[in-house]
């Protein structure tokens, strides 16, 4: 008998829904939500209202595209943390409710272990075990996986995350948020030894990225008006450097304390083209096997949440109806 499962991402301010029948991903609906532009960052109650707005048809037409029937699903799977609280209810309600009128179980879906498992959609998949830099909005972490959902966090960020570090940042120099896809593409075009900035370091495999930010807003402080204009793509590419740099000091240094050479990047960032850039350098001259996920898997999507929950399906980890969803989330 098929496993169809529907997964369902509502964490933070894209409305995402996917089917995945098997193993195999059919279709994977994303509404990004345009408003939090207005105001320079995500406004969680204008995201809970977006989401609301948005579920019903985005679930409808991941349903449709795939060309599956709610009878024929098996479970549903939902983002149960971290993120924010009220987009997170949006979706877990909506889930549980469906699940609930199908007589289907629920399966909850830890957001940045999905971001992970976004490698096992298609091939190459990584073999076990592998690291993992897991780079998003909210999370900074190095990941040692195992196995399929057995993973632990060996460093992670202790103030900001990489996300955060090129959105605010991008922020200074006057670009609309998300600033890090726009700061990536302006970085193309820059020399990224044109500035330095601060490379904060910190103990063990952690990072941490407010000394950088810190460190790109005194510079700019001391320069004259219009600099930043004038200077712009190699601002973006300096900055993009510097956070780079940081993220592979301690991916090196992670690689050969556990003496694992199978990388792999995930989360919003690990759409950055720098660092896929870097990463494939890497590959050469460190000897390391890479994985680098598509595109559309990078960003927040429903398609990693659905795979997770097939894999979750096929350990029978289910969850009870009176499950609540969890701003924080240990991994
Ligand atoms: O994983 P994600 O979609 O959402 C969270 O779980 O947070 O990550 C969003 C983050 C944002 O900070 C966004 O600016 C960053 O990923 N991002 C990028 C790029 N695309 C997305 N940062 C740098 N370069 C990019 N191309
Ligand atoms: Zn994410």
């Amino acid at each position: 008998m098929s496993i169809t499962i529907l997964g369902i991402e509502s964490s933070c301010d894209d409305t995402s829904a996917s089917v995945c029948k098997d193993g195999k991903i059919l279709s994977n609906l994303i509404a990004n939500q345009e408003i939090h532009k207005a105001y320079g960052g995500v406004v969680p109650e204008l995201a809970s209202r977006d989401h609301e707005k948005n579920i019903v048809p985005v679930v409808d037409q991941a349903m449709k595209q795939a060309g599956v029937t709610k009878e024929e699903l098996s479970a549903i799977a939902f983002t149960l943390g971290p993120g924010l609280l009220g987009s997170l209810l949006v979706g877990s309600c909506f889930g549980k409710s469906l699940a609930l009128s199908l007589g289907i179980p629920i399966i909850t879906v830890h957001h940045m272990k999905a971001h992970v498992m976004a490698h096992f959609i298609d091939e190459p998949m990584p073999p076990f075990p592998f690291l993992c830099l897991t780079v998003s909005g909210g999370h900074t972490q190095i990941v040692l996986i195992e196995d399929y959902l057995k993973m632990s966090v060996i460093g992670s960020t202790i103030d900001d995350a990489a996300g955060e570090a090129f959105d605010k940042t991008a922020k200074m120099l006057g670009l609309e948020y998300p600033g890090g896809p726009l700061l990536d593409k302006l970085a193309k075009t820059g020399d990224p030894k044109a500035f330095t900035f601060a490379k904060p370091n910190v103990g063990d495999l952690n990072y941490s990225f407010s000394g950088l930010k810190t460190s790109v807003l005194y510079f700019l402080q001391k320069q004259e008006e219009g600099f930043i204009e004038k200077n712009l793509n190699d601002l973006c590419a300096s900055i993009q450097y510097t956070i780079i740099k940081i993220l592979f000091k301690k991916l090196i240094k992670a690689s050969k304390e556990t003496g694992i050479n199978h990388i792999a990047i995930a989360g919003g960032v690990s759409a950055n083209s720098g660092l896929r850039a870097e990463l494939q350098n890497k590959a050469r001259t460190m000897g390391w096997t890479v994985y680098i996920p598509k595109f559309e898997y990078c960003t927040d999507n429903a398609a990693m949440i659905a795979i997770t929950g097939y894999h979750q399906y096929l350990a029978k980890d289910f969850a009870e109806q009176d499950v609540s969803p969890k701003a924080r989330f240990e991994m």
